[in-house]
């Protein structure tokens, strides 16, 4: 299938007891964005089957049961699987909620999903655009005819730097080293600091894990090529707003559909969102750096992305303008028109 099978960015069992301390189930902005947005857009699968795909500690899965949604949720790391497990206890025991220890990448729940979400950049863990387009093509045989796929991916402005944040709290230290390595596209964050066990030790943990920068033209050609459409990127603050550079925005948020009907694959993949220098187009190589999902989950709900201080050299988010919701052209379809050449 063309993934890379070797790199594994499964939370260790020590990061996943900081990661429950740091993002508790529920009360997640986010997640409650992309349902408003999912509401809003599918009216008719609210309280449908919904996929949660890198599902962490489930508070995605543990939102959307509470909503009425009956949700698979999918991790690689079975430490954050048993965790997931033990928040949603009351609805896996109604059979509302099941999680798998699953690769994204490769994976069979199924069909008859009317959602799929993977929110707070889980996909970059994964490490090439072929591995991306795995999860995509199982992502969609999971999603019914009119099914929405979910996800938000960081970007450029979040992961070209390199930063040292730490974060204490009563129980735990975090020190997070972000380092952008151009040679491969990767954020690599060194996750380390103490954790305070039962019995009042601390214990220390320490885990780097790899974030990759994809150029978000390559993830919207690949999720064409998968037999999505109606793609949309938007900005992460209202789910409302297509963003007219995303290869500039901190964190893009991406929806498709699968569409109802045949579909065949495009014979030509849309061009890349801005051409680098000599015209050619940015690879997804070098993936843009990030600010990590941890410390952005970190971000109490309700407080803005300015909580933390390396937060606030993320600013910005790409070049934004407020425009109808519409699908992306397909130039191998459609003629461009100044008005489609200035958004993409
Ligand atoms: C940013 S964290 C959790 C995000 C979670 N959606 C949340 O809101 O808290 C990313 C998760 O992706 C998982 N992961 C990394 N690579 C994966 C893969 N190839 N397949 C499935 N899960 C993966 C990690 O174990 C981790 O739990």
């Amino acid at each position: 299938m063309g993934t890379t099978r070797a790199l594994s960015n499964a939370y260790h069992p020590d990061l996943a007891r900081v990661w429950d301390r740091v993002v508790p189930p529920g009360g997640d902005l986010l997640v409650e964005r992309m349902l408003r947005h999912f509401e809003r857009r599918r009216p008719g699968l609210r309280g449908g089957r919904a996929l949660d795909l890198c599902c962490g500690t489930g508070r995605s899965a543990y939102r959307l049961a509470s909503s009425g949604y009956r949700v698979v949720g999918l991790d690689l790391s079975p430490a954050m699987i048993a965790r997931a497990r033990r928040h949603c206890r009351r609805f896996v025991a109604d059979g509302r909620v099941r999680f798998s220890v699953a690769d994204v990448r490769d994976f069979d729940e199924g069909t008859g999903f009317d959602l799929a979400v993977a929110p707070w950049d889980g996909l970059n863990h994964l490490a090439t655009i072929a591995d991306l387009k795995s999860c995509f093509a199982a992502v969609r045989r999971s999603l019914v005819p009119g099914g929405m796929f979910l996800f938000d991916l960081v970007g450029r402005e979040s992961l070209v730097h390199d930063s040292i944040v730490v974060e204490r709290h009563h129980d735990w230290v975090a020190m997070l080293e972000e380092r952008f390595v151009p040679e491969s596209g990767t954020s690599q964050t060194r996750f380390s600091g103490f954790v305070r066990k039962r019995g009042g030790l601390y214990e220390r943990y320490d885990q780097t894990l790899s974030w990759t920068l994809f150029a978000m033209a390559d993830v919207t050609n690949a999720l064409r090529a998968a037999g999505f459409r109606e793609i949309h990127r938007l900005d992460e603050e209202t789910l409302e707003v297509e963003l007219t550079d995303p290869e500039q925005a901190p964190r893009v948020f991406f929806t498709a559909l699968r569409p109802r009907g045949r579909w065949r694959i495009p014979p030509t993949p849309v061009p890349a969102d801005r051409p680098g220098p000599g015209g050619r187009a940015r690879r997804s190589g070098p993936r843009a750096g990030v600010r990590s999902g941890a410390v952005a989950s970190a971000i109490p709900a309700g407080a803005g992305s300015g909580a933390l201080p390396a937060q606030s050299v993320v600013g910005g988010g790409g070049v934004r303008r407020r425009v109808p919701i519409h699908p992306i052209p397909n130039p191998a379809t459609a003629p461009r028109t100044a008005a489609t050449r200035a958004s993409s």
